[in-house]
């Protein structure tokens, strides 16, 4: 089966690298004609784990092209998914779809055979309407359905988690463009990944659900966490007392910095403006949205007391700055108004990170960044682990309070054992655990 993928940022280039893993013959398109002629000789534009592998090896195979005219390699092709960017818009945090209408726009004046347009990038609730409108006023006299299909990977796992999914979601109208949407995911039934069907409405709200329900539970753990240093409690504890109820499920209770990335903040947002649109106005997500966002400063905070309450001139050395492990996006990173609390209060910040530092220090050019995690300790007044990359998880406490001025560590993503680590003779606080 022929596949068009337009757009080869993350979603688009690993469900491509997939698909034709699967044994469809899939052309990836893109604008950028430097990422496409990057992607053609074998280099990624993203850090993700088994990516360059899984594009060298269908590449290699016949089934995975790269290209930057729509026209021409939309021909044939059963399923054309739109895989662009769906960012924040400025100013009042609505998903700006100029990408996406523009693609419609473009499909609709070049389509030729029945064709069913699956919209994967994530779009609120209607955008599959205003897609079908454009194409079908367009003129065009070819038959084409428009369907939806959110994607639910992670970065870091988006291999993994798009071969073995919790469950396929598919928003169609029409029974012919089920029977298409089948035949593109049917290496996955035989993995038995279920296959839910719904109303193309129905699609694109899961995703916006799927997502803010995340980042609740996210929330609602951080905030236990504050109350578990307040009483004394544990909040690994209580996660796992709670999560091994299967009502609730353990996964997503990690307490942390607050949430990141390209999907939580932005999606969170989106939704709010779609319910503030509809009048009808989910609450909840509101207030994790503001605790959120709240929560990376004060962990900045939390480090300043680490110090003794005063950072002026004081050097602190963060370990990670990605907003989570194994991926090189900054994009919303708790790290970034970890940063610029500790400038804010005078200190003096380094960081060492293993994928992220050439994005980071286009968004934080004060920072000082070090060439390896004990450059980076060396001569600080206090380490924050900030991203829980596995190369901070086993940390040579010796090595690492001789190079520091002072022996202060902060964990922010809970790595290490706290009595371990007062017994190496740090100044330990972490989240969540007294
Ligand atoms: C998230 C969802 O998990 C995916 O299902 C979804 O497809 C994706 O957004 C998307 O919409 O495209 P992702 O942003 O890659 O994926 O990363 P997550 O692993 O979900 O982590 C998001 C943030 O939550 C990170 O900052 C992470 O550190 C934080 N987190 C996650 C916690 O603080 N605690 C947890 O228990 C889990």
């Amino acid at each position: 089966m022929k596949i068009a993928m337009v757009g080869s940022g993350y979603v688009g280039l690993v469900s491509g690298a997939c698909f034709a893993d699967f044994g469809h013959d899939v052309v990836c398109i893109d604008k950028d004609e430097s990422k496409i002629e990057r992607l053609r000789s074998g280099v990624m534009p993203i850090y993700e784990p088994g990516l360059a592998e899984l594009v060298a090896a269908n590449v290699k195979a016949g089934r995975l092209s790269f290209s930057t005219d729509l026209a021409s390699s939309i021909e044939d092709a059963a399923a054309i998914f739109i895989a662009v960017g769906t960012p924040s818009r400025r100013g009042d945090g609505h998903a700006d779809l100029t990408y996406v209408y523009a693609v419609a726009q473009e499909l609709a004046e070049n389509i030729r055979t029945p064709t069913v347009v699956v919209t994967k990038s994530t779009v609120p609730v209607g955008t599959g309407d205003e897609v079908e409108r454009i194409i079908r006023e367009s003129g065009t006299d070819v038959k084409f359905a428009v369907v939806s299909n959110p994607e639910f990977l992670r970065e870091g796992a988006a291999i993994g988690d798009f071969k073995r999914p919790d469950r396929i979601v598919i928003g169609a109208e029409e029974e012919w463009a089920r029977g298409v949407m089948r035949e593109v995911y049917r290496p996955l039934f035989l993995n038995r990944a279920p296959i839910l069907f719904t109303s193309r409405r129905s699609s694109e709200l899961i995703k916006y659900a799927a997502n803010a329900f995340l980042a609740t539970k996210i929330t609602f753990i951080n905030e236990m966490a504050d109350l578990c240093e307040k009483v004394g409690g544990d909040v690994q504890d209580v996660a796992r007392g709670i999560g091994l109820d299967n009502r609730i499920g353990s996964k997503f209770l990690h307490a942390g910095p607050g949430y990141g990335g390209s999907c939580f903040p932005k999606d969170t947002l989106a939704l709010l403006k779609t319910a503030e649109d509809y009048n009808s106005p989910v609450r909840l997500v509101e207030a994790v949205v503001k605790v959120n966002d709240s929560r990376k400063r004060a962990m900045g905070r939390k480090v300043i007391e680490a110090l003794g309450g005063d950072a002026r001139g004081k050097r602190v050395a963060l370990l990670g700055l990605t907003f989570k492990p194994n991926t090189d996006d900054m994009r919303d990173a708790p790290s970034i108004a970890i940063v610029q609390t500790l400038l804010d209060a005078g200190a003096e910040v380094v960081a060492y990170d293993p994928e992220g530092m050439d994005a980071a220090v286009e968004i934080l050019p004060e920072v000082t960044m070090a060439a390896s995690t004990y450059a980076a300790v060396a001569g600080a007044d206090a380490v924050a682990l900030v991203t829980e990359w596995d190369a901070f998880r086993a940390l040579d406490f010796a090595r690492v309070k001789s190079l520091m001025n002072a022996p202060v560590l902060v964990d922010l993503r809970n790595v290490y054992d706290p009595t371990e680590a007062r017994a190496a003779g740090f100044a330990y606080s972490s989240i969540g655990r007294v």
